[in-house]
């Protein structure tokens, strides 16, 4: 569906995330045939260059991180010349006019502020002060939003004098992946689910989200955040919302917000005996945590696992169980919903019943399965055996994986439709830390070590500690 003409421009527009996420997003948008014809991207940022150059580097991240392949040249060119280029000092006055001189009438306008978010107030005091945006333009923030509530708060603040909350699309791409938004069609769309999804029904709910790469060149942003705050406090969180919120009355940005927020204000704070931190040891031809960030002495953390309950009717006494970590042993998003077994076994305890399970894959190989228990075939009685009704997106839809759109192309196709509902409303987030807060000070200000693991495993042995306590146990990280 083609949206309406657009101009858009990024701040940050030469950094590593427009290089590998924005552009390369945008591009595949265009190369199906959504931009519009004379739809604008206007690169912004401090370097001294011209838009020959810019669109040199754009070109050469598109071939670094975009399927251009498969492209021909006439089309990645056809891409280039929607592109322009300003210099701009975001904390200065210089370049601010030449952008705006760029800007059309009568066209969405929107701003991404791919920047680090301390320049976040400068950027909005800018655009409003001198006149490029309106109350028809739109900002587009991305995380870290805030290291802790007051910080967060500070952003919201210093944004609000500027723009409306209407105006603010605040980024969490995984609310942008396919299965993450099909969650919600799963769960709202089928009247099966709904009536079991609840403490009487679901014994437990896992959320992994594991990666194999390390902290990579990332070292001294991921150092001062760690796990809680770089996966945790959004991701998983969003995540845990989509699963645990009541049904929203209509699929529209503040009434799944308003869901969501109900679940974040529910959560019960998580005691310490209920998290595990962990942070990756060397391993064979691997570099280990303190390596990569280059402190012997770090505490920060790159694996957690927690406990948490969530006091309200529909979940009292079923847990979530959430896990995210690099260099685990394989890149495995997943979250698995754990039903109850059947009150009686009409079978005899030694049949092979199972409880039936629902597992949403995030990454790779997109689906979702549900296993369900029915009688093995043959003679030799009601032997039972556990198989899964797999629904592997590619498979069944007909789609190649890698034409799913990313999460990044369909967020920014949302800003320019004026849509907020897969975008964090400034209460969410600050609820989401005043959650958080607790667990990362008890760390911050005690002097406990991480938990070791060694690089290619599954985290430590306490997080499986964890969970194994209450009897049960993590579904295996598949690849
Ligand atoms: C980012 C984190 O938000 O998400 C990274 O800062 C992490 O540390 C990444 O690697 C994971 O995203 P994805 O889409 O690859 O699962």
């Amino acid at each position: 569906i083609p949206v309406d003409s657009f101009d858009l421009v990024i701040f940050g527009a030469t950094g590593d995330l427009a290089r590998r996420k924005i552009l390369p997003g945008l591009f595949r948008r265009f190369a199906s045939g959504q931009m519009p014809e004379d739809a604008k991207l206007i690169g912004a940022a401090r370097s001294e260059m011209d838009v020959t150059a810019y669109r040199q580097v754009v070109r050469e991240a598109l071939l670094e991180f975009a399927d251009v392949e498969s492209k021909p040249d006439d089309v990645i060119e056809g891409f280039l010349r929607h592109l322009e280029f300003v210099t701009v000092d975001a904390t200065g006055d210089d370049g601010w006019s030449e952008l705006r001189s760029l800007l059309r009438a009568g066209v969405v306008r929107a701003f991404y502020f791919s920047v680090a978010p301390s320049l976040f107030g400068d950027i909005a005091e800018r655009l409003k002060t001198k006149g490029l945006a309106d109350e028809d333009s739109r900002i587009v923030v991305e995380k870290p939003f805030g290291r802790d509530l007051k910080s967060a708060k500070a952003l919201n603040a210093s944004l609000a004098t500027y723009f409306d909350e209407s105006q603010i699309y605040r980024i969490d791409h995984y609310l942008g992946k396919e299965t993450v938004q099909n969650l919600m069609a799963v769960r709202f769309a089928n009247i099966l689910f709904e009536p079991l999804w609840n403490a009487q029904f679901i014994d437990h709910v896992q959320i992994t989200v594991a990666e194999t790469v390390g902290v990579g060149g990332r070292g001294s942003y991921y150092d001062k955040s760690g796990a809680m705050r770089d996966m945790v406090q959004n991701h998983l969180m969003q995540l845990l919302c989509l699963i645990a919120m009541e049904p929203p009355s209509r699929f529209e940005p503040d009434a799944v917000r308003d869901e969501k927020l109900k679940v974040i204000r529910a959560l019960d704070p998580v005691p310490p005996s209920d998290v595990v931190r962990g942070q990756y040891r060397a391993g064979k031809d691997l570099t280990g945590y303190l390596e990569d960030v280059e402190d012997p002495d770090s505490i920060t953390e790159s694996f957690v696992a927690m406990k948490v309950q969530i006091s309200n009717w529909r979940w009292q006494g079923t847990p979530f169980y959430m896990r995210t970590g690099k260099r685990l042993r394989n890149r495995t998003s997943e979250i698995v919903i754990r039903f109850k077994e059947t009150p009686h076994s009409i079978f005899g305890p030694n049949s092979g019943s199972a409880a039936n399970e629902m597992s949403i894959r995030l990454q790779p190989n997109e689906g979702i399965d549900l296993r369900l228990t029915i009688k093995e075939p043959g003679p030799g009685g009601m032997r039972l055996v556990d198989v899964p009704l797999d629904m592997t997106f590619s498979e069944i839809l007909g789609v190649k994986l890698k034409d799913i759109p990313d999460a990044y192309e369909r967020l920014i196709m949302d800003v320019i439709r004026g849509n907020q509902t897969l975008f964090m409303r400034g209460d969410e987030v600050e609820a989401a830390w005043a959650w958080s807060d607790p667990i990362i000070e008890t760390w911050e200000n005690g002097d406990q070590q991480p938990d070791g693991y060694d690089s290619g495993s599954a985290g430590p042995e306490s997080a499986l500690e964890l969970i194994h306590r209450d009897g049960r146990r993590w579904r295996e990280l598949r690849g």
